[in-house]
């Protein structure tokens, strides 16, 4: 198989690495924390041993015989255990002294409030299990689910993992095509939608989008709506049906289906280099193991935590770390529907303050927004109830970090950096809070019972400096595949070493073995932590019917991580204007989504190319950096650089 050559992004290191302070983990945290020193030696002593022993606190049905077959690269955990998920993150918990706690609180954008208790959520999902199945939605059969952060999508994943259907939720902010697609992909059964939602005060016509895609989408059967607001709709008799309707007929209870450990229990696309998204696939007893693990020791949950993770169910982040690993633990959370400055730049502040918020989980690029917007936002609110701050996502910058620290943490908070992927499910590489000091931008060190590394090209360890981020063991929520392309599951994650997992990501270690991830290496930008193909993007843009010829690339942005600059041959006589500028980037928007909107476009005559035709992003990218420009030996016409290279400076 033919190995991909990539270059770690040495120009960040430097960013990173100007910050040297360490910060011990205080002794009363230490004292009370779940994880203690001794797990490290535990979990390496015998790994798989580790995850046996936490996969014992779940709730089984029948237990595994054997916990681990690995054959590269495919991994069984806890073959011949059956069990139904929903039995940890409910069940156990009605029986078990939790069924008055609250599970879930709720705030929408506009204001209202809703708590749900363990017993209403147990309530709920039986019931809407037994509309699922209702509708004729079986075991195995995909699901897919387009809705705002509100407790309908918990409801809605959790009521799919009762009866065994594969979820596929798909982030509401994406465009009627990527629905469009995701649902094609996977050949989705149903879709489980809203009439609306509410971003930053205005309305996403989440139920008329989907009518859109649903023109195209010949697997959809039935179509269910959740009334979120008075959004005018469509409605298809015989296709649609209304959420609220169905329910009240719906029966209390449904008798959980028991899946094989290995079974699928959801679907979540994520960007990939060639332009198409990747289903990732997660199975039952491995994945909820992971993530009940990581959640206990990770964020400390304790049972009088209020947790708040502020991501969308849209993302792993809010599959892992909303809907099963807090649940599984039996946490009280938090879950906010809009932006965090609306209305104001405290909303975040003034929620914490409101529900005594102890645990925090956010992205560096909310952190840095926050930054921006000073800190007499969160100086209004009373935030002493805190006593665990998170980051995931991208990189975090020490400037960042340190901010966090002192302004919202008041230095009495330790910082969980979570290093982790769609595909690996869990988090894979952090701090233990209590245990491992941290350094500012550092993810620190691999969770007990995982396996990480930086190797070279070559898959020969690097024990000090830059390469390569590599996983060298199987962990339990590993992706088990891409859907319905196993060639492409080999290619992208493990053909570039024998054996080994792949992540896409440069990393640096220091001395202390502490690891830097510096970022993807691959054709993927990490916009605000959401994962963007420039494949993707050149492929739309290039079907606008004026667009001859795009090519993309992600730069440095102060907010965002980075962002994409386009640079854009037009047909004909076409003057760009600004009006014209914004139409092309709404066209992109419309497309895939907001998030992939460029942030640049310069118009173009040509694109530097080597003689035999490939677009040279690299320079190009140099060009939207302000760097000196890299070998440029082999283009075809090195004039082309200098006048691009002007356009870019003029605008
Ligand atoms: O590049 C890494 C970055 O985000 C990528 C994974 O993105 P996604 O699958 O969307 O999942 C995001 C939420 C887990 C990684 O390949 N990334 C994630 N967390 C960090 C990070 N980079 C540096 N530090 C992190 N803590």
């Amino acid at each position: 198989m033919a190995k991909k050559k990539t270059s770690a992004p040495k120009e960040q290191i430097g960013d990173l690495l100007h910050e040297t302070r360490k910060f011990k983990p205080s002794a009363a945290f230490s004292k009370q924390a779940n994880a203690k020193k001794a797990i490290y030696a535990q979990a390496k002593k015998n790994p798989v041993k580790f995850w046996e022993k936490m996969a014992g606190e779940l709730v089984w049905k029948k237990k595994w015989s054997k916990a681990l077959e690995w054959k590269a690269p495919d991994a069984k955990w806890f073959v011949g255990g059956k069990l139904n998920v929903t039995e940890t993150c409910l069940d156990q918990h009605i029986t078990g002294g939790r069924k008055n706690k609250a599970a879930l609180i709720w705030e929408g954008e506009p204001g209202e409030k809703r708590t749900m208790t363990y017993q209403q959520l147990y309530r709920d999902v039986n019931k809407f299990a037994n509309v699922l199945k209702s509708l004729g939605i079986k075991k195995g059969d995909r699901v897919a689910i387009y809705l705002p952060m509100i407790p309908e999508l918990v409801i809605a994943m959790l009521s799919c993992a009762r009866i065994g259907a594969v979820h596929s939720v798909v982030f509401g902010g994406f465009s009627p095509d990527s629905l469009r697609d995701r649902i094609n992909d996977s050949e989705c059964k149903m879709l489980i939608t809203a009439d609306g939602a509410y971003r930053r005060g205005q309305i996403l016509p989440l139920k008329h989008d989907a009518d859109i895609s649903l023109q195209d989408c010949p697997s959809i059967e039935n179509v269910i709506i959740v009334k979120r607001g008075d959004f005018l709709l469509r409605f298809k008799e015989g296709r649609d049906h209304w959420y609220h309707r169905l329910m009240q007929d719906a029966d209390n209870y449904c008798k959980p289906t028991y899946m094989d450990s290995e079974d699928p229990l959801f679907i979540l696309y994520t960007s990939g280099t060639t332009g198409k998204p990747k289903g990732i696939v997660h199975t039952c007893g491995g994945y909820l193991t992971g993530v009940y693990t990581t959640t206990k020791f990770v964020f400390d949950i304790k049972d009088d935590d209020i947790y708040w993770c502020t991501a969308d169910c849209g993302w792993i982040t809010g599959h892992s770390y909303i809907t099963y690993g807090p649940l599984a633990n039996g946490a009280t959370q938090v879950i906010y529907e809009g932006a965090p400055n609306w209305p104001d730049e405290d909303r975040f502040w003034a929620m914490v303050e409101d529900y005594g918020v102890t645990i925090f989980y956010t992205a560096p690029t909310a952190i840095r927004a926050f930054m921006k917007w000073g800190r007499e936002h969160p100086d209004k609110h009373k935030l002493d109830t805190l006593r665990l701050l998170g980051t995931v996502g991208e990189p975090i910058n020490p400037e960042a970090w340190i901010w966090y620290n002192e302004v919202i943490g008041k230095k009495k908070c330790p910082i969980v950096d979570t290093w982790w992927q769609t595909e690996t499910g869990h988090i894979m590489i952090t701090p233990l809070p209590g245990v491992t000091p941290t350094k500012p931008g550092s993810a620190t060190q691999p969770f007990p019972g995982i396996e990480a590394k930086i190797l070279d090209e070559n898959g020969k360890e690097v024990k000090q400096g830059g390469g390569f981020l590599a996983i060298t063991k199987p962990w339990p929520g590993m992706l088990r595949g891409i859907w319905g392309d196993k060639k492409r599951f080999v290619d992208t994650y493990w053909s570039k070493w024998n054996d080994i997992y792949f992540p896409g990501d440069g990393a640096k270690i220091d001395k202390d073995k502490y690891l830097w991830v510096l970022g993807r290496i691959d054709d993927e930008v990490n916009i605000s932590g959401h994962r963007i193909s420039t494949m993707e993007v050149e492929s739309t843009l290039v079907a606008h019917p004026d667009v001859v010829e795009a090519a993309i690339v992600g730069v440095p942005h102060e907010m965002k991580g980075k962002c994409l600059v386009a640079f854009v041959t037009l047909s004909g006589d076409t003057v760009p204007n600004e009006k014209y500028i914004q139409r092309l980037k709404d066209f992109v928007a419309n497309k895939i989504g907001a998030i992939a909107k460029p942030e640049k476009i310069i118009f173009t005559a040509d694109l530097p190319k080597t003689r035999s035709g490939k677009i040279m992003r690299r320079l190009l990218r140099d060009i939207a950096m302000g760097k000196v420009l890299g070998d440029t030996t082999t283009l075809a016409d090195p004039d082309v650089l200098s006048r691009i290279k002007k356009r870019y400076e003029d605008d």
